[in-house]
């Protein structure tokens, strides 16, 4: 068989991504699978039933990462395609779903050409990628890699207040398989969720790497008063403090220029009422840049910024941070491959770098890890419109089933 002619079903891919986006489904369009929820356990029991209908060995390890396993011809490290099925709350059907959807459709296609690789292909759905649920972002990744302790991971908080471990529990994936031990290559596909494919009309992405995030929480504290009866200069406005800060973030970072980017997400007044002065303001602060002395320069400019603020408005900030990786770099040979193989395809590519945080970022610490990009139509995500056409995910599963053959099979392409 010649292994370059294979394809992937780009019917049954853009199902599977259909199906797996019922799940949670908000009215209106959009999902909303936040990490361990009710939501988000369903999809997960989907995705193990469709690994398992796929005659892969699913393993959960202690930190709910989801493994479906093919086996090879030996038992060497594997080839993991991975990525995650939690949303934000407001998302779309593609943010993470389509790295791993697509990686069944791998699958699928080498069940279907009975295809014998060297190496296993394992596909992965790694634990709260987005960190909108519990801080930091990337955690399942971040604990496979040994980036963070189980038990840390386990006692983290979530937004509503609830322990990561027990939330695990409650929905059954607290596991107690272990994932792969090795992994030769690591590939992601994703949606861009950026402009650039698009509004330049190229098809696939192979990506550099992944910019810096640095996320803070700041916890205001003033005085709760009157609204009406309290003079200006007498109070201690959290609320005010709160505005004064996120006008700041907006400032610097529109100052700083070139990649800098910033963003107060959340934040919330208690107690939040129209007569009363805020008592506490908690606040997050997204910052990111590709380069890490220019993201320490935008950490800096933040804490003046808490530090005059707190002084003018007679407030106390207390800040913690939520989530801090540095830039990463993908594996250049990788790249390369992505980059070549997707050429050899006929599309047209663009090397660029992520501006959001990925599961592979996490894996380019233990293993060669790289990225394929495919267009987001108008560069929207984190939203519910977002939308990326079904030709560009077919590209993009197609590129992901090339790379795949060229790292797990001993021939690199064509059988003996
Ligand atoms: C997480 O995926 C992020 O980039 O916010
Ligand atoms: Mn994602
Ligand atoms: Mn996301």
């Amino acid at each position: 068989m010649i292994f370059q002619e294979l394809r992937i079903n780009p019917t049954r891919l853009i199902s599977r991504v259909e199906r797996l986006g019922k799940i949670g489904a908000l009215e209106g369009g959009g999902v909303c699978r936040l990490a361990l929820t009710p939501s988000e356990k369903l999809g997960r029991d989907h995705l193990v039933a469709e690994m398992k209908a796929l005659g892969l060995d699913v393993a959960i390890d202690p930190i709910g990462n989801i493994f479906g396993a093919r086996k090879g011809r030996r038992e060497g490290p594997a080839v993991m395609l991975g990525s995650h099925i939690d949303t934000v709350a407001t998302g779309g059907l593609y943010d993470g779903a389509l790295g791993v959807l697509a990686g069944l459709e791998v699958i699928a296609t080498l069940n279907e050409g009975n295809i014998e690789t060297d190496l296993p292909v394992v596909v992965a759905a790694f634990t709260n990628e987005e960190g909108a649920r519990f801080a930091p972002d990337m955690l399942g990744s971040l604990v496979f890699v040994g980036g963070l302790s189980l038990a840390e991971a386990l006692d983290i908080v979530s937004i509503d207040g609830k322990r990561l471990g027990e939330e695990l529990e409650a929905i059954g994936y607290a596991g107690t398989d272990q994932g792969p031990e090795e992994v030769a290559a690591y590939f992601e596909l994703h949606i861009e969720q950026g402009p650039v494919l698009e509004d330049e009309k190229v098809e696939i992405g192979a990506v550099l790497g992944v910019q810096g995030i640095s996320w803070t929480e700041l916890t205001i504290r003033g005085r709760s008063a009157h609204a009406g009866t309290t003079p200006i200069r007498l109070r201690r406005d959290a609320g005010l403090a709160a505005a004064r800060i996120a006008a700041g973030v907006g400032a610097f970072v529109r100052s700083m220029g070139g990649d800098q980017v910033g963003t107060v997400g959340a934040s919330t007044l208690t107690p939040n009422l129209v007569n009363v002065v805020a008592e506490t303001a908690v606040m997050t602060v997204d910052l990111r840049n590709p380069d890490e002395g220019l993201l320490q320069v935008a950490e800096a400019k933040l804490t003046a910024l808490i530090e005059q603020i707190a002084g003018e408005e007679e407030v106390t900030i207390e800040r913690r941070s939520l989530a801090r990786f540095e830039p990463v770099d993908f594996a250049p040979a990788l790249i390369e491959t992505i980059d070549g193989t997707a050429r050899v395809l006929g599309f047209s590519t663009r090397r660029l770098f992520s501006g959001a945080g990925h599961d592979a970022q996490m894996l380019a610490r233990i293993a060669p890890a790289a990225m394929i990009f495919v267009p987001s139509v108008k560069g929207i995500s984190h939203n519910i419109t977002e939308y990326t056409e079904p030709a560009d995910l077919a590209n993009g599963a197609n590129v992901l089933l090339q790379v795949t053959l060229k790292q797990a099979l001993p021939t690199n392409g064509e059988e003996a």
